[in-house]
């Protein structure tokens, strides 16, 4: 019996260590942000990123605004058919995690800091997030259909960036292969482009 406790104790104490590398984010806040035109106008590229970390707030803004649900099944980017085939996924110093967008959770896929394999330039590996979008090819309607859809994640990002004074980068020089290893992707997932995001130098 008392070894069935320890037992137990020890199955409970692997299971809260498993679910305390998720991270949950708080619910994002979907009332702020500048006025879309003026959000437009600051929209740009900029490939100056200080260390600084994101708060989770912010992080959990951001991701609602990149691909969260904006009603009970449908996402603020659009995709063909309704396919909803694009996943995100956000490389931290922590680990590289899926972003959970039902339950506004970060699932830890990767326990290592693997932001310098998710791009060539070389600012990757400092700065504090990298997205990375990730196309389930087999939820996809029409191979061309996901570059498309994956320029409105882009943008959304963009331009809630621009609102927060953030610096950010799409990337299209990636080293698919090794990002996928990396990641431990499936050999149905395949990486689109990345995104860092950061505060300015
Ligand atoms: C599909 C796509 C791929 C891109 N790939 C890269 C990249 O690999 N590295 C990079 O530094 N910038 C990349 N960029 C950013 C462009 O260089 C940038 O958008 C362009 O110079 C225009 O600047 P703007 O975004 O400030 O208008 C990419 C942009 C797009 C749309």
């Amino acid at each position: 019996m008392k070894k069935c406790i320890f037992l137990v104790s020890i199955c409970l104490l692997l299971s809260a260590e498993t679910f305390a590398q998720d991270i949950k984010l708080p619910a994002p806040n979907t009332n702020g942000g500048m006025p879309l035109m003026q959000a437009l106008s600051k929209r740009q590229t900029s490939r100056s990123f200080d260390t600084k970390e994101l708060d989770k707030q912010t992080l959990s803004n951001l991701l609602w605004a990149a691909n969260g649900f904006n009603r009970s099944d449908k996402r603020t980017a659009p995709t063909a058919s309704n396919r909803q085939e694009l996943e995100i996924y956000v490389a931290l110093a922590s680990g590289c995690y899926w972003y959970d967008a039902k339950n506004n959770t970060l699932v830890q896929k990767v326990k290592e800091d693997i932001r310098a394999v998710t791009g060539k330039n070389p600012f990757v590996g400092t700065a504090p997030v990298n997205i990375v979008i990730i196309a389930d090819t087999e939820k996809q309607a029409n191979k061309e259909y996901q570059y498309i859809d994956a320029g409105y994640i882009s943008q959304n990002i963009y331009l809630f960036c621009a609102s927060e004074g953030l610096s950010t980068v799409v990337r299209a020089m990636v080293d698919r292969e090794a990002l996928a290893k990396a990641m431990k992707l499936t050999d149905k997932q395949v990486v689109i482009v990345g995104q860092t995001v950061g505060y300015s130098k």
